[in-house]
């Protein structure tokens, strides 16, 4: 079966043709549009939506010249979490398409394309690798929209969701992006941050962590990021430029331990087959190592996409085609509720 997918959920035009015989990505292309939302120090809907209509028109014509449409069995569009225009785009070009193959169609949930991305290369890797026998699988997803801690489990060859627990507010990209745009480095701020962290102290400055608690399920960044704006405002700029690294260091640490002691605790109450960690934030190495050391304290294999699938992209989408399909239905909104 070889799934052709489609991906527009916020500024990333994509689209990518997953072969489940294969089990290999046979074709990929990303468009990012991360250089027009720069100047606006976020993305800006109507821009997204304008590019994405473009983006597709050129991904597709280019699919046509070097790939059979003929040989695609079936179609999988990313229906939401996102910007309802740019969904919208992504699904308009899908319903278009299936008109004109007569092929299916259907939805997939952003948030799980993420969910399952840490295991799309293990399976291109490894002919006998199987999901199922790792589940019940811990997941923790963080992105410049979403921070989610989940579990996916599997009951005969059904997958199933089930969220422990996710943010009141910001998400921990966001969070990231909004530290950073404080700190004047452009968007997205989140590899800035990073990079300077590296010659910093990350004890400078003990910022917030929200709901230590281990019987608090959620997920809260905002404080922090009021934190830091009051630490700033209350520094020269002088002062600021000295201590930059330090105050990036210690920022970043803040987000780090959030996330990481909720996994921790959700460890020590349940045991899991594996871990894994997945969305653009992925690709911060501390929070790479971070994961990785709660995996081998717990005895558990740990999945993770390598770079090139920490960000949106349509190679996630094709592929979760595999494991879960819902009639199409666009929705906007922040959840994996459909598959629990
Ligand atoms: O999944 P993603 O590409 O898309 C959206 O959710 O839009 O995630 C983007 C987020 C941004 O917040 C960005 O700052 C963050 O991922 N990010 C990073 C790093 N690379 C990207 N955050 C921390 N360290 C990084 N190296």
């Amino acid at each position: 079966m070889r799934y052709l997918g489609l991906e527009s959920s916020c500024d990333e035009t994509a689209i990518a043709v997953w072969d489940s015989e294969e089990r290999q990505i046979l074709y990929e292309q990303v468009l990012t549009q991360i250089d027009l939302h720069q100047s606006f120090g976020g993305v800006v809907p109507g821009i997204a939506i304008r590019e994405h209509l473009k983006g597709f028109q050129i991904l597709l014509e280019k699919f046509n010249e070097t790939f059979d449409f003929g040989k695609i069995d079936y179609l999988v569009v990313t229906h939401g979490p996102g910007l309802i225009g740019c969904l919208g785009m992504g699904v308009a070009y899908a319903q278009a398409i299936q008109l004109l193959l007569n092929i299916p169609v259907a939805g997939i949930n952003h948030l799980q394309g993420h969910a399952f991305s840490p295991f799309l290369e293990k399976y291109q890797e490894d002919k006998n690798f199987v999901l199922k026998s790792l589940c019940p699988h811990l997941g923790l997803l963080v992105s410049g929209g979403n921070t989610l801690l989940f579990v996916i489990e599997c009951k005969g060859n059904k997958y199933g969701f089930k969220i422990l627990a996710q943010t009141v507010d910001d998400a921990a990209g966001e969070a990231l992006d909004k530290g950073a745009k404080m700190l004047n480095f452009p968007y997205p701020g989140g590899p800035y941050i990073e990079k300077c962290a590296q010659k910093g102290d990350n004890q400078f400055i003990q910022f917030p962590r929200a709901f230590p608690q281990k019987d608090e399920w959620k997920f809260s960044f905002s404080g922090l990021k009021t934190s830091l704006r009051y630490y700033l405002e209350k520094k020269s700029l002088n002062d600021v430029e000295t201590e930059k690294a330090s105050i990036c260091a210690s920022y970043q640490q803040a987000v780090i331990d959030a996330l990481v002691k909720k996994v921790e605790q959700a460890c020590k109450q349940q045991s899991f087959k594996s871990l894994g960690l997945s969305g653009g934030v992925a690709n911060n190495d501390c929070l790479r190592r971070s994961m990785e050391k709660i995996a081998n304290r717990y005895g558990m294999p740990f999945f993770i996409p390598s770079k090139h699938y920490c960000g949106d992209n349509a190679a996630m989408i094709a592929f979760t085609g595999n494991f879960m399909q819902v009639p199409l239905k666009l929705n906007p909104n922040r959840t994996l509720e459909e598959t629990i």
